[in-house]
């Protein structure tokens, strides 16, 4: 940061705290605080921000911002900002504290861009996001297990290609209504987590995730689960094929995974690949299969499906 850009971000920072004492002030407080993000940020080359102004009454006109009347009709506070949408923006800077603050933030994309430092503490209080989307930037540190149970309304959760580390929180599955979840290309460790039941996609691919599989992955729900390029270990428990949902896509390929892959319909429809660049895996139509399982599998697959016991 320049020292430029740094002290015209103190005296922002000093001259919001004011303003956001005197509601009779033009621009309204979610015009303060996403300003507030508009000085944090180090380099626009787009200008998109250009619109971003102080004289404005509302921010709702402004490049990225969508507002919903909310507040109380005739007030400044009666159109609020429920959406930040600036993907591809070339925008570097830092994910303030601030944009956590904006009450009805719903949906959050910033993906694409050069954001950098850690996810501050207020983005995972902002119980009102559904979307957040900050794929493809340079964010590093971790995920508080001990906030992200605050994302109650959230849906999706798209942070691949960053540097995010740590373990993935296991109270993530918890959140209800999370449908899907990328965190592609990251650098998270630890186990797999398990318990999701409502998440539909789930993208971990290429990161640092070891330890066996889970038992009770769980899910209903799923139709796509990637765990491939990461470090998972041992056998692919039978627990854990048997509740795949017939359909879903599961990707395990280039792991440590060993021993014979279980019989049940939904990892026998895996195609091939998706279990390659396991040293020791074998059975299901693997070229060099183990040869007891690879009859077995095959006399299951002409059965009719109906009368397999998988499901
Ligand atoms: C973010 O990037 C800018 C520009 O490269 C750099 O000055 C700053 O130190 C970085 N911040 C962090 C937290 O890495
Ligand atoms: C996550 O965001 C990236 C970049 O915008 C996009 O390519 C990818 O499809 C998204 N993943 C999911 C699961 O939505
Ligand atoms: C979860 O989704 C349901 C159905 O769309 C909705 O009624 C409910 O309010 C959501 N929960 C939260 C905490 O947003
Ligand atoms: C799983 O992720 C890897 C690496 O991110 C990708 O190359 C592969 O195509 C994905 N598999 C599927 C089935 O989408
Ligand atoms: C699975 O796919 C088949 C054929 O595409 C479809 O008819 C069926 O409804 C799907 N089942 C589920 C549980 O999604
Ligand atoms: C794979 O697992 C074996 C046995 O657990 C271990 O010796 C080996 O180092 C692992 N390889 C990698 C690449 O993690």
């Amino acid at each position: 940061m320049s020292s430029n850009t740094k002290n015209l971000h103190f005296w922002w920072r000093v001259i919001s705290s004011v303003l956001l004492l005197l509601p009779s002030f033009a621009l309204n407080s979610d015009g303060i605080l996403l300003l507030s993000f508009k000085y944090s940020i180090l380099s626009d080359p787009l200008s998109v921000l250009e619109s971003w102004n102080y004289n404005d009454a509302t921010p709702c006109a402004w490049t990225g911002v969508t507002c919903t009347e909310i507040g109380n009709p005739g007030t400044p506070d009666m159109f609020r900002v429920t959406s930040l949408v600036l993907p591809n923006s070339q925008l570097l800077g830092s994910i303030v504290a601030d944009l956590g603050m904006i009450q009805h933030l719903h949906h959050l994309d910033l993906s694409n861009n050069f954001f950098n430092g850690s996810l501050p503490s207020t983005i995972f209080t902002a119980s009102e996001i559904e979307v957040l989307s900050l794929s493809n930037n340079v964010i590093s540190g971790e995920l508080p297990a001990e906030l992200i149970g605050g994302l109650r309304s959230l849906q999706l959760l798209n942070l691949s290609d960053n540097a995010l580390a740590g373990k993935v929180p296991p109270n993530l599955p918890a959140l209800q209504n999370l449908t899907v979840v990328s965190l592609r290309s990251n650098y998270f460790s630890g186990s797999v987590p398990s318990g999701f039941s409502s998440v539909e996609v789930l993208d971990l691919s290429s990161n640092l995730l070891n330890g066996s599989l889970p038992l009770g992955f769980g899910g209903d729900s799923l139709r796509y689960l990637n765990l491939s390029y990461n470090k998972v270990s041992g056998r692919i428990p039978e627990e854990f094929a048997k509740r795949i949902p017939e359909n879903a896509t599961i990707d395990l390929s280039f792991n440590n995974l060993t021993g014979p892959i279980p019989e049940s319909l939904p990892l026998l429809k895996q195609k091939n690949e998706f279990f390659e660049g396991n040293a020791d895996l074998c059975g299901k139509l693997f070229e060099e299969p183990l040869l007891d399982s690879f009859h077995v599998v095959r006399s299951t697959q002409l059965a009719p499906f109906n009368s397999s016991p998988a499901i």
